[in-house]
């Protein structure tokens, strides 16, 4: 079966798609790149829904894990905010950014998604070399159990969408 990914250069809070994925950090009230991006075009409601989440051992999502809300005024039913590994600090990054491309779509699959839309989760604050991010992140999405979701990686960088798209194009 042909994986359904896309690489698109561009602003991922122009996505047009039922869920759009944020990178975020284990509190979820925002912060800058682009977790600041989708919060300020989501807006105030976006804001008070990620408050609403319960706060547990300290967090409202662990890293690799994956919290849903409402979109605010994003064209998208839902945000989907994850939590990525910091490359140099936390402990199996692999393994923690598998996870979270995982625990995103498992929640999309839940919420009956039928597109979504990741940013480069963990590749810019969190330092995540891009190639290696980029493999993990397409080993995880092309598997069979998602083959009804259309994925579309929104890159912000040149050199971002060119890893992304040329490892895509491969993998078909
Ligand atoms: N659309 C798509 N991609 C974007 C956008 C945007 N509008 N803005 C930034 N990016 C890209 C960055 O260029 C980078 O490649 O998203 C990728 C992820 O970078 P960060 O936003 O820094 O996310 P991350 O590395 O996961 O670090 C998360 O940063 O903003 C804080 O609160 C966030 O603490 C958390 C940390």
């Amino acid at each position: 079966m042909k994986a359904n990914l896309s690489a698109i250069k561009g602003d991922i809070t122009t996505a047009k798609v039922d869920a759009i994925v944020n990178a975020a950090n284990p509190m979820m009230l925002g912060g800058g790149g682009v977790d600041g991006t989708i919060h300020r075009a989501a807006g105030r409601q976006l804001f008070e829904a990620c408050e609403a989440v319960e706060v547990k051992e300290g967090v409202r999502c662990p890293i690799g894990e994956a919290r849903i809300t409402q979109a605010g005024n994003l064209n998208a039913k839902y945000v989907i905010h994850t939590v990525g590994p910091r490359y140099a600090i936390d402990p199996e990054p692999e393994f923690l950014l598998n996870s979270a491309y995982k625990n995103s779509l498992d929640l999309a699959l839940q919420h009956r998604c039928k597109s979504i839309a990741f940013p480069a989760i963990s590749c810019g604050v969190y330092g995540y070399p891009i190639d290696e991010a980029a493999k993990i992140s397409i080993d995880v999405c092309k598997q069979n159990k998602y083959n009804d979701i259309q994925i579309y990686f929104y890159l912000f960088q040149d050199d971002a969408f060119n890893i992304w798209n040329n490892l895509i194009n491969r993998s078909e």
